[in-house]
């Protein structure tokens, strides 16, 4: 599935300039933005290629024992990749235990793609490492950064949409993709603030990376939401805008609401307006491998597995209507 970056030899330029809209400029007249950039590698990755694993949970501590010791019914776990990139002790023991008996995909948060410091190839090493070892299904993280020289600020922070920082995120994508030898899956983040620099929308930036790097897309549902809210942009148009080809993966998660704006928090049950855009995406991406995320007042593990069943049961129901509007 995963071939090193190379020439495509068919000269291709991602289509950017027709879709800008922030500024003004007299038909015809290519934008000062609008310096185009090549693809590098010929489209290698393969939807097909990732696993069906169906609805899962993240795999958090309080949880560990019952999982353990009583192997529940859930299709596949969501382990927090650093959490387990470990010498030894309690956490390989737990994650190999749990990997005995269910699929497993690494999420990390601290490869922090788009800094501007150098890649952690210890990171990356022991990373690589882990996943050797645990086999998941896929590693993925986040289309952010979390520090710069040297600091790590604990926070998925956003980039400005530019073109430089497409170029920039997706090198790295590509760098990454060949030190793990695998294609990764990229997440879109929530964001509080905009960068006045951007001069894409963040639907077009999360593409123009995917294709750039040629990787995957963990496209996180509460997050369009919660940017969408906070942005005053209309959730359906970022989902629709996202190549279906290269979403491998679903988040679902609760928010949240302080008024004027949303919170991603990831500590309580997923909103009505998040299933409602869930269920719009499944019309359009179709049975994507879905994963509840329960980060901070973690309940009882019924509650996570009620949450992914009733994911399961919104996905059957969309996907019957599109096949009823279909038959029509
Ligand atoms: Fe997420």
């Amino acid at each position: 599935m995963y071939r090193q970056g190379r020439p495509s030899g068919r000269g291709e330029e991602l289509g950017l300039c027709h879709k800008r809209r922030r500024e003004g400029h007299a038909h015809g007249t290519p934008p000062p933005w609008a310096t185009p950039f090549r693809r590098f590698s010929s489209s290698t990755m393969n939807r097909s290629d990732f696993a069906p694993l169906g609805f899962g949970v993240g795999l958090r501590r309080p949880h560990y024992v019952h999982i353990l010791e009583q192997h529940p019914p859930m299709d596949w776990f969501e382990v927090i990749s650093e959490n387990f990139m470990v010498e030894g002790g309690r956490p390989l023991e737990v994650l190999e235990g749990v990997r005995a008996h269910y699929p497993v995909v690494m999420h990390g948060v601290s490869l922090s793609i788009g800094s501007s410091d150098p890649l952690n190839r210890a990171y990356l090493d022991t990373l690589r490492a882990a996943a050797r070892r645990f086999e998941p299904a896929w590693v993925s993280d986040h289309l952010c950064w979390t520090g710069v020289c040297g600091h790590n600020l604990h926070d998925l922070l956003p980039l400005p949409y530019t073109e430089e920082a497409v170029r920039h995120v997706a090198g790295r994508i590509r760098q990454v993709q060949d030190i793990l030898e695998r294609t990764i899956l990229i997440e879109n983040v929530s964001s509080y603030m905009a960068f006045r620099s951007s001069r894409l929308e963040e639907w077009e930036f999360l593409t123009a990376v995917a294709e750039e790097a040629d990787c995957a897309i963990l496209l996180d549902i509460n997050n369009i939401f919660v940017s969408a809210f906070n942005h005053r942009f209309d959730p359906l148009r970022y989902v629709d805008a996202v190549p279906v080809e290269r979403v491998v993966q679903f988040h679902l998660a609760g928010h949240s609401d302080h008024g004027s704006y949303l919170l991603d928090t990831h500590d309580h049950p997923i909103r009505a307006e998040v299933w409602a855009l869930y269920e719009h995406a499944v019309r359009r991406f179709g049975r994507v491998p879905t994963l509840i995320e329960w980060d901070d007042n973690i309940p009882d593990f019924e509650v996570l597995a009620a949450a992914a069943a009733e994911a399961r049961r919104r996905c059957d129901l969309a996907l019957d209507s599109k096949r009823l509007h279909a038959a029509e």
